[in-house]
């Protein structure tokens, strides 16, 4: 059986306890459960070489200073702990409905999932960082999703009105359902969960 990393093991369960501590959605609780459940499976770690963007600088100013919730500290503390092994990459795709600025203004990262430090199909638990003033393009997807905001932004559903999400909310999407989100002075960092099913 394959061990997991020790810093990406403590990683996992400070997401787990902050997701858990800050969810009330039922429908958002129910597909974490799946994925933390699945999560406790370990795979094999990768071996992709790691790779910042300039973008990335954005994440010096974004250390636990603002985040007054020991959940939230314990989380990016151990975040930061795994971040110089990401491969932070810009999103692949259709970016139709983005700023101008987006595409050197925000960045990705996957942990748990495709292209991730540990690639599995059945869960993706990611990062996205979007520098100020950026507008992240629509899109949708079949798993649903629950974000985990650390640095706050405007997030939307459909043509509905932009909700503001602050720092320690989750929000989430259900499947197929079109979503962007955008930042204002300051920038967004955002975690997600993507339960792909069994
Ligand atoms: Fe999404």
């Amino acid at each position: 059986m394959t061990s997991r990393d020790p810093s990406l093991e403590a990683f996992l369960d400070a997401a787990r306890e902050a997701y858990f501590h800050r969810t009330n959605d039922p429908r958002a609780l129910a597909s974490l459960h799946q994925a933390f459940d699945a999560l406790e499976g370990v795979k094999p770690q990768s071996v992709r070489p790691s790779q910042r963007l300039p973008v990335c600088q954005l994440l010096r100013r974004m250390g636990s200073e603002t985040l007054h919730a020991p959940d939230l500290t314990r989380l990016m503390d151990s975040f930061f702990a795994l971040e110089p092994s990401l491969n932070w990459a810009r999103r692949a795709g259709d970016l139709t409905g983005a700023s101008e600025n987006f595409t050197d203004n925000h960045a990705n990262a996957v942990i748990f999932g495709k292209n991730g430090l540990e690639p599995r199909d059945d869960v993706t638990l990611g990062i996205s960082l979007v520098g100020p003033d950026t507008l992240y393009p629509d899109h949708r997807h079949k798993p649903e999703e629950t974000y985990l905001v650390i640095s706050p932004g405007d997030f939307r559903q459909g043509h509905r009105p932009w909700v503001k999400v602050a720092s320690g909310d989750t929000f989430y999407n259900p499947s197929n359902i079109l979503h962007s989100m955008r930042s204002s002075t300051v920038p967004i960092l955002a975690f997600w969960v993507l339960w792909h099913g069994a």
